[in-house]
């Protein structure tokens, strides 16, 4: 099929689309949690924001590849969900974000690139909805544990690890300050909620 006529040029410029304005929004997540001295969402957010740019970056060299005619103009309809929130808030609408695109938008488009012969851009599809499922299950665990106010607390010891300089303590419930250099705890990396549930 030909590249200028299918359905998978028109789901690359959506995904390229969306991939730019998820980057955007968690970029505005950052600087909101920096406001708010939410170092380690700050932090988080970031790199979700870069894993979202490098996304649409795949899909704009895709594009590229495939089209004979990078200069034209691609037309696309889309939603452009708008949200402005508190924190928690926006990282859950995130989430389900991430989950709408990991179970049935990616899906969807990589199943209609193999249709259309495609198979690069239904390999890139499939293994980006992969990374948007791990967004999606922390996003979602962090939601959980924000809301259950249990970021820093947890059933069993875990190695809660200063982001400033490195101190880490073995511990139930994660120290207010830390001991060695004495940043809040919103310092502390938010590794313990990045582990993939199964
Ligand atoms: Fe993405
Ligand atoms: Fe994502």
């Amino acid at each position: 099929m030909n590249f200028e006529e299918s359905q998978t040029k028109i789901n690359l410029a959506r995904a390229f689309a969306g991939e730019c304005q998820g980057g955007a929004r968690y970029q505005f997540i950052a600087q909101k949690a920096m406001q708010e001295n939410k170092k380690n969402i700050q932090m988080l957010f970031k790199t979700l924001a870069k894993n979202e740019m490098a996304h649409a970056r795949v899909f704009w060299d895709l594009i590229a590849k495939h089209s004979k005619n990078t200069q034209k103009n691609i037309e696309i309809k889309a939603g452009y969900p708008f949200e402005d929130a508190e924190i928690i808030d926006m990282i859950k609408y995130a989430s389900n974000n991430e989950k709408s695109e990991n179970t049935t938008i990616y899906p969807s488009f990589a199943k209609i690139a193999e249709d259309e012969g495609f198979m690069d851009v239904a390999d890139k599809f499939k293994k980006i909805a992969l990374v948007e499922n791990d967004h999606f299950m922390l996003l979602d665990e962090l939601y959980n544990k924000l809301k259950a106010n249990s970021l820093y607390t947890s059933t069993t010891p875990y190695d809660y690890k200063c982001s400033n300089c490195g101190h880490t303590e073995n511990l139930k419930r994660a120290f207010e300050v830390c001991p060695l250099c004495e940043k809040t705890k919103d310092y502390i990396t938010l590794d313990m909620i990045k582990t993939p549930k199964n």
